[in-house]
């Protein structure tokens, strides 16, 4: 895609990857995702704020090949997926100086080896003046790693925000509008990426609500041209409110464990509790992860396989476990043969998870009615925890 102009001596560029299927060798992209740089050329100095992914490097190269002078290039976050080529743009344009946060530095030079003397690095709130046009550099750690900060052009009213409120969206529209479509692959973005640093992000909302902005452009998808909507979604994902909802990610083997969850819906159901369940041999992860972007509870449902929990049923607990959502309370149900350790394996592996567990239902072969009456007595308890928040 060329070059497009979101405002006079503003420039979109970057890279449309619509085939890329993975990110991290871990988080799945069904609409796959950009890598968004911005130029911005005031009335005496050049800035390119980001880059893209070392694989769309030609791209870029193309949409730069006018550009005569660059005076600054602004590394807002150091992962490979926006600063992976700067060491070339920094060949490319050779009086260019990288600007970056203090904590930028060494990750810049230690994971792309740009050499030290071409870093300048800039203090929160510090400003660049371009002429008639102004960057203030905003440190904003944490979305996504420690050293991250938004960059804010006044004179246009634009927040370029990098990975903050970014969506792994592969599109041809520029800008978001109110597409409640963006809107949902903002969600899983933030599931994915944002929602374990969830306290930093309620601090990072509260620095930049006090700037005046009419765009927010991050690196990731299109951007923002209704503002307040993602600001919004970001303030009611990040805070601590939970709603009537129990996530359950489950596998059954031979039957027994997906006849307790049945049961359990239905036991929730019919006390007013709304439930997403996700068999995890097949499932989305990602819808996993946004399932519990809100959710107040998670029931974890396994058999029972060599005395632990199930192999997939342990990898869904290390990632809740990483993910760090706000759910409030937790149980865990399943099946064994003979014998069975699944409980306290699945309870090891979620130390971050600030619950409160609300117990365990463990049944020997198939279901008998004792367990159907301890079933109803967790959805009772789930009602019942539920309707205090
Ligand atoms: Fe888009 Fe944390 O990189």
């Amino acid at each position: 895609m060329k070059p497009r102009e979101i405002r006079k001596g503003v420039q979109w560029m970057g890279a449309v990857d619509w085939n890329r299927e993975l990110f991290d060798a871990l988080i799945p992209l069904p609409d796959g995702t950009s890598y968004n740089a911005y130029l911005v050329q005031g009335s005496e100095k050049t800035v390119l704020i980001d880059a893209v992914d070392p694989t769309m490097i030609d791209v870029l190269k193309r949409q730069l090949a006018d550009v005569k002078k660059i005076d600054y290039i602004v590394s807002q976050h150091s992962e490979q997926d926006h600063s992976g080529t700067i060491l070339q743009f920094l060949d490319l344009y050779p009086q260019a100086m990288l600007l970056c946060s203090s904590k930028a530095k060494d990750l810049l030079i230690d994971h792309l080896g740009i050499p030290a003397e071409k870093i300048k690095t800039v203090e929160d709130g510090e400003t660049l003046s371009l002429g008639d046009k102004t960057l203030r550099f905003i440190y904003t750690p944490w979305v996504h790693w420690p050293e991250t900060m938004v960059t804010y052009l006044p004179e246009d009213r634009i927040l370029f925000s990098c990975d903050f409120m970014g969506s792994h969206l592969a599109t041809s529209d520029l800008y978001a509008g109110e597409n409640p479509y963006v809107i949902e692959a903002a969600k899983r973005y933030y599931a994915e990426i944002m929602m374990p640093f969830r306290k930093m992000i309620q601090n990072n909302l509260k620095k930049i609500n006090a700037l005046e902005f009419d765009l927010i452009a991050p690196s990731h998808g299109p951007i923002w041209d209704h503002p307040k909507l993602i600001m919004d979604c970001y303030e009611d994902w990040a805070s601590d409110r939970v709603s009537n909802l129990v996530v359950i990610p489950y596998i059954s083997m031979h039957g027994s464990t997906e006849i307790m969850v049945n049961y359990l819906i239905e036991a929730l159901v019919e006390r007013g509790v709304s439930v997403q369940k996700f068999e995890l041999s097949t499932t989305d992860i990602g819808k996993l992860a946004m399932s519990l972007v809100d959710a107040a509870t998670i029931v974890i449902g396994t058999p029972t396989v060599l005395v632990g929990a199930h192999p997939n049923v342990a990898y869904a607990a290390i990632l809740a476990n990483a993910l760090r959502p706000k759910l409030k309370y937790a149980a865990i149900i399943g099946s064994y043969g003979w014998g069975t350790k699944a409980v306290e394996q699945i309870s090891g592996l979620i130390p971050n998870l600030k619950v409160e567990m609300l117990g365990t239902v463990l049944c020997k072969g198939l279901p008998q009615e004792t367990i159907f009456t301890e079933l109803d007595n967790l959805a009772e308890a789930i009602k019942a925890k539920h309707a205090m928040n």
